[in-house]
Protein backbone atom coordinates (compact mmCIF):
# COMPACT_ATOMS: atom_id res chain seq x y z
CA UNK A 1 0.00 0.00 0.00
CA UNK A 2 1.37 3.45 -0.23
CA UNK A 3 -0.43 7.20 -0.84
CA UNK A 4 -0.04 10.07 -2.84
CA UNK A 5 2.76 11.42 -0.33
CA UNK A 6 5.27 8.22 -0.08
CA UNK A 7 4.96 8.05 -4.32
CA UNK A 8 8.76 9.43 -5.38
CA UNK A 9 10.29 11.16 -8.18
CA UNK A 10 13.48 9.93 -8.96
CA UNK A 11 15.66 12.58 -11.54
CA UNK A 12 17.33 10.45 -14.37
CA UNK A 13 20.79 12.01 -16.10
CA UNK A 14 22.23 9.64 -17.40
CA UNK A 15 21.29 6.17 -19.03
CA UNK A 16 17.70 6.63 -16.76
CA UNK A 17 17.04 9.04 -19.74
CA UNK A 18 16.89 6.51 -22.50
CA UNK A 19 16.70 3.21 -20.74
CA UNK A 20 13.73 3.21 -17.75
CA UNK A 21 13.44 -0.82 -16.84
CA UNK A 22 11.30 -0.26 -13.92
CA UNK A 23 7.63 0.55 -13.63
CA UNK A 24 6.64 4.04 -12.96
CA UNK A 25 3.30 6.22 -12.59
CA UNK A 26 4.66 9.13 -14.57
CA UNK A 27 7.49 10.48 -16.88
CA UNK A 28 8.22 13.84 -17.33
CA UNK A 29 11.20 15.81 -18.95
CA UNK A 30 12.54 18.01 -15.94
CA UNK A 31 15.79 20.36 -15.14
CA UNK A 32 17.57 20.73 -12.15
CA UNK A 33 19.43 23.68 -11.23
CA UNK A 34 23.04 23.99 -10.16
CA UNK A 35 24.46 20.47 -11.61
CA UNK A 36 26.59 19.74 -14.84
CA UNK A 37 26.58 16.15 -16.35
CA UNK A 38 30.08 15.09 -16.72
CA UNK A 39 31.95 11.44 -17.94
CA UNK A 40 34.20 11.56 -14.39
CA UNK A 41 32.43 8.25 -12.71
CA UNK A 42 34.54 5.22 -13.56
CA UNK A 43 32.10 2.10 -14.20
CA UNK A 44 33.97 -1.36 -13.09
CA UNK A 45 30.34 -3.23 -13.39
CA UNK A 46 28.56 -2.31 -16.42
CA UNK A 47 30.76 0.01 -19.08
CA UNK A 48 34.23 -1.69 -17.74
CA UNK A 49 35.64 -3.79 -16.32
CA UNK A 50 37.92 -3.64 -12.37
CA UNK A 51 41.12 -3.71 -14.29
CA UNK A 52 39.53 -1.57 -17.32
CA UNK A 53 36.97 0.50 -15.58
CA UNK A 54 34.61 2.33 -18.43
CA UNK A 55 33.58 6.51 -18.04
CA UNK A 56 29.81 7.25 -17.55
CA UNK A 57 28.07 10.51 -16.13
CA UNK A 58 27.65 12.14 -12.83
CA UNK A 59 27.15 15.16 -11.60
CA UNK A 60 29.53 18.24 -10.70
CA UNK A 61 28.17 21.39 -8.92
CA UNK A 62 28.50 24.65 -11.05
CA UNK A 63 26.49 27.85 -9.97
CA UNK A 64 24.51 28.78 -12.84
CA UNK A 65 24.09 25.90 -14.46
CA UNK A 66 21.12 24.00 -15.39
CA UNK A 67 20.90 20.09 -16.00
CA UNK A 68 17.99 18.18 -18.09
CA UNK A 69 17.05 15.09 -18.10
CA UNK A 70 14.15 12.57 -17.22
CA UNK A 71 11.84 12.18 -14.09
CA UNK A 72 10.21 8.84 -13.15
CA UNK A 73 7.10 9.28 -10.43
CA UNK A 74 7.92 5.71 -8.71
CA UNK A 75 6.05 3.45 -6.09
CA UNK A 76 8.54 3.09 -2.63
CA UNK A 77 9.02 -0.28 -3.81
CA UNK A 78 9.97 0.33 -7.41
CA UNK A 79 12.83 2.68 -5.21
CA UNK A 80 13.85 1.06 -3.07
CA UNK A 81 14.60 -1.65 -6.10
CA UNK A 82 16.41 1.25 -7.72
CA UNK A 83 18.19 2.15 -4.56
CA UNK A 84 19.81 -0.73 -4.16
CA UNK A 85 20.68 -1.29 -8.30
CA UNK A 86 22.36 2.55 -8.05
CA UNK A 87 24.10 1.98 -5.03
CA UNK A 88 28.06 1.64 -7.23
CA UNK A 89 29.68 4.68 -6.06
CA UNK A 90 26.31 6.78 -6.09
CA UNK A 91 25.03 8.36 -3.35
CA UNK A 92 21.35 10.04 -3.09
CA UNK A 93 20.69 13.47 -2.53
CA UNK A 94 17.89 15.40 -2.93
CA UNK A 95 16.69 18.23 -5.58
CA UNK A 96 14.07 20.47 -6.52
CA UNK A 97 12.97 19.34 -9.89
CA UNK A 98 11.97 21.96 -12.67
CA UNK A 99 9.02 20.54 -15.17
CA UNK A 100 9.27 24.03 -17.26
CA UNK A 101 5.51 24.38 -17.37
CA UNK A 102 5.64 26.36 -14.25
CA UNK A 103 5.54 23.16 -11.67
CA UNK A 104 8.26 21.89 -9.85
CA UNK A 105 8.74 18.87 -7.25
CA UNK A 106 10.90 17.35 -4.79
CA UNK A 107 12.94 14.65 -5.89
CA UNK A 108 15.88 12.22 -5.91
CA UNK A 109 18.93 11.91 -8.00
CA UNK A 110 21.77 10.05 -7.75
CA UNK A 111 25.10 11.27 -7.75
CA UNK A 112 29.24 9.95 -7.50
CA UNK A 113 31.58 12.57 -5.96
CA UNK A 114 35.03 12.82 -5.44
CA UNK A 115 35.52 10.28 -2.43
CA UNK A 116 34.33 7.25 -4.43
CA UNK A 117 36.45 4.44 -5.23
CA UNK A 118 35.48 4.51 -8.67
CA UNK A 119 35.60 8.21 -9.73
CA UNK A 120 37.98 9.07 -12.18
CA UNK A 121 37.28 12.76 -12.76
CA UNK A 122 38.33 15.50 -14.94
CA UNK A 123 40.52 14.97 -18.56
CA UNK A 124 40.39 16.72 -21.91
CA UNK A 125 37.19 15.53 -23.43
CA UNK A 126 39.41 13.79 -26.52
CA UNK A 127 40.84 11.41 -24.23
CA UNK A 128 37.65 10.84 -22.41
CA UNK A 129 36.43 9.57 -26.05
CA UNK A 130 39.22 7.16 -26.82
CA UNK A 131 38.74 6.04 -23.56
CA UNK A 132 35.16 5.58 -23.78
CA UNK A 133 36.14 4.38 -27.43
CA UNK A 134 38.13 0.61 -25.93
CA UNK A 135 36.23 0.45 -22.87
CA UNK A 136 33.39 -2.66 -22.98
CA UNK A 137 31.81 -4.27 -19.85
CA UNK A 138 28.59 -6.58 -18.81
CA UNK A 139 26.37 -4.05 -20.18
CA UNK A 140 27.99 -3.37 -23.17
CA UNK A 141 30.52 -0.82 -25.33
CA UNK A 142 31.38 2.02 -23.58
CA UNK A 143 30.71 3.78 -26.99
CA UNK A 144 27.18 2.54 -26.62
CA UNK A 145 26.21 4.26 -23.54
CA UNK A 146 27.77 7.12 -24.78
CA UNK A 147 25.60 7.63 -28.24
CA UNK A 148 22.50 7.09 -26.41
CA UNK A 149 22.91 9.13 -24.13
CA UNK A 150 23.77 11.89 -27.10
CA UNK A 151 21.09 10.78 -28.89
CA UNK A 152 18.80 11.06 -26.34
CA UNK A 153 19.70 14.92 -25.00
CA UNK A 154 19.30 15.63 -28.57
CA UNK A 155 15.74 14.17 -28.32
CA UNK A 156 15.46 16.58 -25.35
CA UNK A 157 16.60 19.25 -27.27
CA UNK A 158 19.61 19.56 -24.31
CA UNK A 159 22.06 21.81 -24.54
CA UNK A 160 25.39 19.99 -23.26
CA UNK A 161 28.58 20.89 -25.13
CA UNK A 162 30.81 18.14 -22.86
CA UNK A 163 28.73 15.00 -24.14
CA UNK A 164 28.57 16.94 -28.00
CA UNK A 165 32.12 17.59 -27.82
CA UNK A 166 33.06 13.86 -26.74
CA UNK A 167 30.40 12.50 -29.19
CA UNK A 168 32.40 14.44 -31.91
CA UNK A 169 35.76 13.22 -30.64
CA UNK A 170 34.34 9.38 -30.97
CA UNK A 171 32.73 9.77 -34.12
CA UNK A 172 36.04 11.48 -35.76
CA UNK A 173 37.76 8.48 -34.34
CA UNK A 174 35.42 6.08 -35.85
CA UNK A 175 36.54 7.75 -39.04
CA UNK A 176 39.94 7.44 -38.50
CA UNK A 177 39.40 3.54 -38.03
CA UNK A 178 37.64 3.30 -41.76
CA UNK A 179 40.29 5.15 -43.12
CA UNK A 180 42.69 2.74 -42.24
CA UNK A 181 40.73 -0.34 -42.60
CA UNK A 182 40.71 0.78 -45.95
CA UNK A 183 44.04 1.87 -46.31
CA UNK A 184 45.63 4.51 -48.83
CA UNK A 185 44.75 3.05 -52.03
CA UNK A 186 40.86 2.94 -50.33
CA UNK A 187 40.88 -1.18 -50.91
CA UNK A 188 40.50 -3.34 -47.84
CA UNK A 189 43.78 -5.45 -47.06
C1 LIG B 1 21.04 8.31 -14.08
O1 LIG B 1 20.76 8.07 -15.25
O2 LIG B 1 20.64 9.32 -13.53
C2 LIG B 1 21.88 7.34 -13.30
C3 LIG B 1 22.02 6.05 -13.78
C4 LIG B 1 22.79 5.14 -13.07
C5 LIG B 1 23.41 5.54 -11.89
C6 LIG B 1 23.26 6.81 -11.42
C7 LIG B 1 22.48 7.73 -12.13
Amino acid sequence: HFDGHAQVWVFGYGSLIYKADFPYLERRAARIDGWTRRFWQGSHDHRGTPEAPGRVVTLVAQAGAVCLGMAYLVTPEVFAHLDHREKNGYLRHRVALDFGDGHGADGLVYIADPANAAYLGPAPEADIARHIASAHGPSGPNRDYLLRLADALRALGADDPHVFTIERHLRALDADTVAHAAGPEGGLH
